[in-house]
């Protein structure tokens, strides 16, 4: 294990660890005549599961692209037929994803210790770039890493490499946070030190990688990489 060596930098997944994506039921409830929180927990599901599956294929479509797909087959699973301005306005909720409570505060104060922060997320950039500046959270987070530089979608070494190729840093140099499980087994396969913000309790999945650190919310995590530097 080489969870000693200090962490320079700390990067951190986008979609359920900074933002929440089930915020945007609150706009979709407005728009679709279903349960909103049903409905945004298909459409998220199939997201990944998309992902996932076009990995596997050795195909890559942007996230948004990917959304999308998910949208339109959770449509149908719901039996709805939406115009395409309502399509778009639905995908559109994805660049107003809200944060969770604990987050601005946390990474001010990992800003305050001097850390370099970013993200490295499968959201494209300009996905990435609106729904982070619109969360109020891009002055913290520079830069911003898109799976779209891999054309592959996490779990895919490739993608955790763009950090590397990035920063010029040892993979244990680097601090990684992410809320879900699947994100920080592979990430921690890859040999960054990571937190698995585990908001939801869940049990960690059985694939033989078990991350350095694990807390229920961003505030914990913040005092573990903190107390790691000192
Ligand atoms: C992301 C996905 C996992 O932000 O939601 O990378």
């Amino acid at each position: 294990m080489q969870t000693t060596a200090k962490v320079k930098a700390i990067l951190f997944d986008v979609y359920g660890t900074l933002l929440n994506p089930l915020s945007i039921e609150t706009q979709v409830s407005q728009l679709v005549p279903a349960d909103g929180l049903q409905f945004v927990t298909l459409w998220r599901a199939k997201q990944l599961e998309y992902s996932w599956l076009l990995s596997l294929m050795n195909r890559y479509e942007s996230f948004w692209q990917v959304t999308q797909r998910a949208l339109t087959y959770t449509c149908r699973r719901f039996n709805l037929s939406l115009t395409p301005t309502q399509s778009q306005h639905l995908l559109d909720c994805w660049t107003q994803v809200a944060p969770f409570d604990d987050v601005l505060a946390g990474l001010a104060v990992l800003q305050a210790k001097n850390i370099h922060l970013g993200v490295l997320s499968n959201g494209n950039p300009s996905m990435l770039e609106a729904g982070l500046t619109n969360a109020a959270l891009r002055p913290y987070l520079d830069p911003l890493l898109s799976v779209e530089n891999a054309r592959v979608f996490k779990p895919s070494p490739r993608v955790y490499d763009l950090a590397l190729q990035h920063f010029g840093l040892d993979p244990a140099e680097i601090g990684f946070v992410s809320s879900n499980s699947w994100d920080a087994i592979g990430a921690t396969a890859f040999g960054f030190q990571v937190c698995w913000l585990n908001r939801a309790s869940n049990i960690l999945d059985e694939l033989g990688f078990v991350p350095a650190y694990q807390t229920t919310n961003f505030t914990q995590m913040v005092e573990i990489y903190v107390k790691s530097e000192d």
